[in-house]
């Protein structure tokens, strides 16, 4: 960091912004992404930029640090227009990144990464020692207990992101960049960020801050402007307007906080596991009946995913004393055994476990059906076509078509595929009602879409699924479980019932 590099603040809010972008426009094909918009983002000041998954955020973005060009429009940094054609242009001008997607090469360890393009050189060599002790004084510096020698395809995604972010910083910028920077971080983790934020705006940085959190914008940012389709739809002071207002901007209508959890009289049981082991996870006892929502809490990497992933049929080492899943007696052999007995999940991190990077959203949504619909031969297409758009329409996914590339939709709408995948899955199947194993299932997902997700859960806790959910989000267990795990120190421990439920409580537990 060199503070004496930056303005002070007040000195320049009085002038021209840090980072202005005028009349920016970007088109695909008929979809016009951005649509005019204009930003300014003053030194010592940290902007929120909000709107539904598809609004163009991450497009902006990707102009704005010189990733993708603009179809017309300019880029001011402290007044003057700059062209920037590429990364290292945006870097030169002070503008860093830590994009949607992570930047984080899994071959090489934390350190390597963090001062990746910036290696300290002596004797015309790379200087391991001194590259090792800056990237670990920045992690210092942020609270970071990662072992930055671990090469980085061993860290959790959580892990991985904060790296990225680490990586950015250590550009020393102006101007910082944070894509969804919260979405796979523990809740702790995310309160260190935030400390660590306000101490990079007290020195002048301008942030530029994208979240899907309207608690994290109205707790840390100073400026709000929302996007709804390309357009700038508003920009002020947080002071001066509401969360349930910029949501009604974002997604158009208002979203009753409404209880999400299922009430269902909860019947037999359906999942349970009795002195149970997965990695190193240990479980004393789980049960999860059917028409019961029951959550799974812990900070990022407590082994819920592999727990899950075990449940579901992944060959993550295990062993149990007893185990009943579904209409099966133990754990799932098999992943294809798993989904013929009805056990579905939602995997983590939709790029990586959950979509098919080369495929288009029809194909997407039926991998998860491929043996129920193959079945079937002729009749494939044509009903395939219309699951498709069933399940496009239901969650609302925002793209030009079942036809449209994957990885060509926004983050929060890939999300809303993985999704969908078990709904075309569970409409195929028929029969008795599923198990549900979701793991972050809304990750990035916009407030309104996650409504209508938490809605679809509900109604099928209802219809009898039994559903086992772990969420890095408190808040959105307490909105729709009706009895939460809490995982700590590799124990599955306490289960909290719903009436005492509260951010403090699992908090607490999972300490
Ligand atoms: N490479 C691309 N090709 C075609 N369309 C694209 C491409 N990149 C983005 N789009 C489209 O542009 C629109 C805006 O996407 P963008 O990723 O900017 O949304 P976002 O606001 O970041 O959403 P989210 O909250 O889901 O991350 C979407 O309709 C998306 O499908
Ligand atoms: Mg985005």
């Amino acid at each position: 960091m060199a503070p004496d590099r930056t303005p002070s603040p007040a000195r320049q809010e009085r002038g021209a912004p840090r980072l202005a972008a005028r009349v920016i426009r970007k088109s695909f094909a008929a979809t016009r992404a951005v649509d005019d918009v204009d930003l300014a983002l003053h030194a010592g000041e940290m902007l929120a930029l909000v709107g539904a998954n598809g609004a163009g955020k991450s497009t902006l973005v990707k102009i704005i640090c010189g990733v993708a060009p603009a179809d017309s429009g300019q880029i001011e940094i402290d007044g003057k227009p700059v062209h920037l054609r590429s990364a290292a242009d945006a870097h030169a001008a002070g503008i860093a990144v830590a994009h949607q997607q992570v930047a984080i090469i899994p071959s090489l360890n934390g350190a390597e990464n963090i001062m990746l393009g910036r290696e300290p050189l002596r004797g015309g060599l790379i200087d391991q020692r001194m590259l090792r002790r800056r990237a670990q004084a920045l992690a210092d510096r942020f609270g970071v207990a990662i072992d930055l020698d671990r090469e980085c395809g061993e860290l959790s995604i959580g892990e991985t992101k904060i790296l990225d972010i680490l990586k950015a910083v250590a550009l020393d910028p102006a101007v910082l960049i944070l894509d969804e920077p919260t979405a796979s971080l523990s809740l702790a983790e995310s309160r260190r960020l935030f400390t660590f934020l306000a101490d990079l705006k007290r020195r002048g940085l301008a942030i530029l801050f994208i979240s899907h959190h309207m608690n994290e914008v109205f707790a840390h940012c100073d400026r709000v402007a929302v996007m709804k389709d390309g357009q700038k739809v508003f920009d002020g002071p947080v002071a001066g307007t509401s969360p349930a207002e910029v949501i009604r901007l974002m997604v158009g209508r208002t979203i009753e906080d409404t209880d999400w959890a299922s009430h269902a009289r909860a019947g037999e049981i359906a999942v349970h596991l009795t002195d149970c082991r997965v990695a190193r996870l240990s479980v004393a006892e789980l049960i999860v009946r059917r028409g019961e929502v029951v959550g799974l809490a812990g900070v990022l990497g407590a082994g819920q995913t592999e727990l899950l992933e075990r449940l579901a049929g992944s060959p993550h080492p295990a062993r149990a004393a007893a185990a009943r899943i579904g209409p099966l007696a133990r754990l799932p052999r098999s992943v294809d055994e798993a989904i013929a007995a009805g056990i579905y999940l939602v995997a983590d991190n939709r790029v990586r476990k959950a979509l098919f990077p080369g495929l288009d959203v029809r194909e997407n949504l039926m991998t998860g059906a491929l043996a129920q619909l193959s079945r079937r031969g002729f009749m494939r297409e044509a009903e395939e076509r219309t699951q498709a758009k069933r399940v496009i329409e239901r969650l609302r996914v925002k793209c030009s078509g079942a036809a449209q590339p994957v990885m060509e939709l926004s983050g929060g709408n890939q999300q809303k595929v993985a999704f969908g995948r078990w709904l075309v899955r569970m409409d195929k199947a028929g029969g008795a009602p599923p198990v549900l194993l979701l793991d972050n299932p809304t990750e990035g997902v916009d407030v309104g879409a996650k409504a209508e997700i938490y809605a679809l859960i509900r109604d099928f806790a209802r219809a009898g699924a039994a559903v086992l959910i772990a969420s890095a989000e408190f808040g959105e267990l307490i909105g729709i479980c009706d009895r939460v795990y809490c995982i700590s120190h590799d124990r599955v421990a306490t289960c909290v019932p719903r009436d005492a439920l509260s951010e403090e409580r699992l908090l607490l537990e999972v300490a």
